[in-house]
């Protein structure tokens, strides 16, 4: 874990919103963000130290949807940032739901990023990985099968065999568990990869899983300002291991964050939050 090049905003404090109790507007900068001044804002420094970063954007109602998909929530504004998250990531981390209901395709950054990863000295697209026990994953789309990198496919020691096999043909396949594959193995390999800054894309039975494992960096959130009324999830949803399906596990502590900023554009909210350890020092 480590720092990113914009420091968080709060002092150190011993729980959610303690320390500081001065209530101050959030006056905007002096301009407009750029794309340049967008990667900056976002960049990790050092790249080498690792990070497990997540993207999500949510209704003011707290929402991860509209009519089952995320695209109702955003807007330009917000896909700028999920861009330019993409293209600094070394990895794309997704869990199989999103990738389905989202219709992932290939991962590819614009020609503008592939630039600037080119002058980092970073493949020019970062690696794709998804996580499924099931392996209902079509080998033939082209999330696969236009992939510029092979994608990494983290899985069960109990998955199909068939569908495993077929997907071998066009992903790496990794056994990162028993009976659901284990995050903090999944984090592991991709270290082992050399794949350092890792991007989660949710969705939110994922974001569960790494929240419980206490595995999550940084939450860049976007706030849409809509009301969806309560239909969709949140944009997290805890492990389900008891016997009756209800949500248990994990930790019942809330994880604290401390703000890295906030960035706003025609209402959306545009937020980056970074974890601090019990001492409100960033984790
Ligand atoms: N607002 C946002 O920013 C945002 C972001 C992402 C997604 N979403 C929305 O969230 C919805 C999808 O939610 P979701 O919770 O189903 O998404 P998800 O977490 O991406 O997908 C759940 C599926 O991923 C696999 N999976 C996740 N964790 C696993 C684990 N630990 N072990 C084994 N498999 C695991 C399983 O796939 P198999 O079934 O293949 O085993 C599981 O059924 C969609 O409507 C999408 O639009 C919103």
């Amino acid at each position: 874990m480590s720092d990113s090049a914009s420091g968080p905003v709060s002092e150190s404090a011993s729980g959610p919103g303690a320390g500081d109790a001065a209530i101050r507007m959030l006056t905007a900068g002096s301009g407009e963000l750029d794309d340049d001044a967008l990667w900056q804002l976002y960049a990790p420094t050092p790249r080498d130290s690792p990070v497990l970063r997540v993207n999500f954007v949510q209704s003011l109602d707290g929402s991860a949807t509209v009519q089952g998909l995320s695209g109702g929530l955003g807007g330009p504004a917000d896909k700028r940032v999920f861009d330019t998250l993409r293209a600094l990531a070394d990895v794309v981390l997704v869990g199989a739901g999103t990738a389905r209901s989202e219709g992932y395709g290939a991962l590819t950054v614009a020609p503008e990023h592939r630039a600037r990863r080119r002058a980092l000295g970073l493949p020019e697209d970062p690696a794709m990985a998804l996580v499924s026990g099931r392996l209902d994953l079509d080998p033939a789309s082209a999330l696969f099968a236009e992939a510029p990198r092979r994608p990494l496919v983290f899985t069960t020691s109990g998955a199909p065999a068939d569908a495993r096999g077929r997907l071998a043909e066009v992903a790496d396949v990794v056994e990162a568990g028993t009976g659901r594959v284990d995050p903090a193995l999944v984090v592991r390999e991709l270290h082992a990869r050399g794949l350092a800054q890792i991007l989660c894309e949710g969705g939110p039975s994922f974001f569960g899983d790494l929240i419980a494992a206490g595995l999550v960096d940084e939450l860049c959130l976007t706030i849409s300002p809509v009301l969806e009324g309560g239909h969709g999830p949140r944009i997290a949803t805890a492990p389900r291991t008891a016997t009756d399906g209800s949500a248990t596990g994990g930790s019942s502590m809330p994880l604290g964050f401390e703000l890295g900023h906030i960035a706003s554009s025609g209402g959306l909210l545009l937020m980056r939050w970074v974890h601090r350890d019990g001492d409100g020092r960033p984790a």
